[in-house]
């Protein structure tokens, strides 16, 4: 039996893969609720025999997608595609989006960009006023990552947060390693009062590959809760 929370990313996975058409191209998210979507979209291909090609954002979403049965291509192969469903940590009334709970932030980013559209899929939960609650997940590169660490901090000191602390993220004893082989800082700053500054700014940073932030990206919001419903923001 499913908890409420996996029923509510389960209703709104399900919807999205109704998306989803023959021929065409689709950027697979990463997470649960992306992986809700995949397996939805394993059983069209199987009962409908439905086809089309998907680029995973993840080798995690890539493993699940082949053992599902989807045709599973680069996005260099796709060239293009029509539509990218992903799940997110946190999305506000704009649809601006904090993602990279799950690490793969800088593949996702690319994925939804080279896409005609981007639907993200969540639980009521992930609705804030004020992005930030959920620690902002930074790419940066492994060279000097203490030094980054240092003008980020620097940085953060003149723009508009609640909080300003800085942490690697850890895979056990182990730093954090990316699909690229980068690492992660999570920057909890409670309150992001100008998301599309802070965006900014941190990618001018030297070391910094990409931020989490997803601004202008998202075009619709698919919100599920438990009980099967399914609210859409555009
Ligand atoms: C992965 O890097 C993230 O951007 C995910 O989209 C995010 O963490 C959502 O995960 P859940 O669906 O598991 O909440």
């Amino acid at each position: 039996d499913l908890s409420p929370i996996d029923k509510a990313k389960y209703a709104a996975a399900r919807r999205a893969s109704e998306m989803v058409e023959d021929g065409m191209r689709v950027g697979l998210g990463t997470g649960s609720t992306a992986a809700w979507l995949v397996r939805c979209l394993g059983e069209r291909v199987r009962d409908e025999g439905l086809r089309f090609r998907a680029v995973p954002t993840s080798t995690r979403t890539a493993e699940l997608a082949r053992e599902v049965g989807i045709e599973v291509v680069s996005l260099g192969d796709a060239g293009w595609l029509e539509l990218t469903i992903d799940g997110a940590d946190e999305f506000d009334a704009d649809l601006s989006l904090i993602k990279g709970g799950g690490g793969a932030l800088l593949h996702e980013k690319i994925v939804a960009t080279a896409s005609d559209q981007m639907v993200v899929i969540a639980d009521a939960a992930k609705e804030v006023d004020t992005l930030g609650r959920f620690p902002l997940p930074v790419e940066v590169i492994g060279f000097g990552w203490q030094a980054t660490q240092a003008l980020i901090e620097e940085a953060l000191a003149s723009l508009d947060v609640d909080g300003r602390d800085t942490k690697l993220r850890m895979d056990g004893d182990a730093p954090y390693t990316t699909d690229e082989g980068n690492r992660i800082l999570d920057l909890q700053l409670g309150r992001i009062g100008d998301p599309r500054q802070m965006a900014l700014v941190l990618n001018q940073i030297p070391g910094v590959v990409e931020n989490g932030l997803f601004i202008d990206i998202c075009d619709r919001v698919m919100i599920g809760h438990s009980d099967g419903r399914v609210e859409t923001r555009d």
